[in-house]
């Protein structure tokens, strides 16, 4: 069974009696363990399509079946609980609440999942402890750099152990050497068996992920491994960090 299925996704915006067609009919499957990266140009429908895959927007129209259970019809109680369970999601611009520490930002999702305070701790500074800001941890975020910040949000992304870690142009904010540590970050996450869905612009980035989705108007205009690659065989991966099956968890490493 795919992690991800959409069968035929429509997502509609009416705004001031004008109807945009953001997705125009998407049908994708992704396995667990996939990292993938979308591409396409600005307006494409890119975002679009992550906010829908990520439980944060219902569409239009079609069928979204993520881990087995139907999304597309969940109300917004259902769709936050399943966010939380199963989705960490890297935003281009961090989403951190600016008066909370970098071990707060992290504890959060922990906090809505009804975790114990103790617990929280132990596996929000762990998760600190793997993106190597084991130092920065009680730091606010205006305390921390561009690329610090975004290891607060991947390790606030995978402190829950999601089944998915969504990238939305994670580094459109950073310098371009920044922008490859958080990139080189992602792909260790990969390696270590999470699935990664990725937004980038650059071909050189989307080059190391096992399958890239081109987006245009609102379609799937091309779906296939980067030439060259040597692409990885789907397979299904034990031991991710957050999968039930990991006994540690966290890279193989470090406990999340
Ligand atoms: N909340 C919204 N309300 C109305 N139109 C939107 C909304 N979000 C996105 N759009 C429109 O949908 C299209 C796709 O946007 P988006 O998914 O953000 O593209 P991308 O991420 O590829 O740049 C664009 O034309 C955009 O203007
Ligand atoms: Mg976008």
């Amino acid at each position: 069974m795919a992690l991800i299925e959409t069968v035929d996704l429509w997502k509609t915006y009416v705004m001031g009696g004008e109807r945009i067609h953001a997705l125009r009919g998407v049908s994708i499957a992704i396995e667990r363990g996939e990292y993938v990266a979308i591409m396409g140009p600005s307006g494409s429908g890119k975002s679009t399509l992550m906010n829908l895959i990520g439980c944060l927007d219902t569409p239009t129209r079609g069928a979204y079946r993520l881990n087995g259970r139907n999304v597309d019809q969940m109300n917004d109680d259902e769709l936050a609980r399943i966010r939380n369970e199963e989705i960490g999601f890297v935003f281009q611009t961090f989403n951190l609440l600016p008066r909370a520490t970098a071990l707060q930002n992290v504890e959060l999702p922990l906090v809505y999942a009804g975790v114990g305070h103790r617990e929280r701790e132990r596996r929000a500074t762990a998760a600190l402890e793997m993106v190597e800001l084991e130092d920065r941890l009680l730091h606010r975020p205006n305390e921390l750099s561009g690329g610090q910040r975004q290891r607060v949000a991947i390790a606030r992304a995978l402190v829950n152990s999601p089944s998915l870690v969504l990238a939305d142009e994670p580094t459109g904010n950073l310098d371009s050497r920044t922008g490859d540590e958080i990139i080189g970050l992602l792909q260790v996450l990969h390696a270590a068996g999470n699935t990664v869905l990725l937004v980038t612009h650059e071909a050189g980035v989307a080059a190391h992920a096992d399958r890239v989705v081109q987006i245009r108007d609102g379609e799937v205009a091309h779906d296939q491994a980067p030439q060259g690659a040597h692409s990885a065989p789907r397979r299904e991966r034990r031991g991710a960090v957050g999968s039930p099956q990991a006994d540690a968890g966290g890279l193989g490493r470090s406990p999340v």
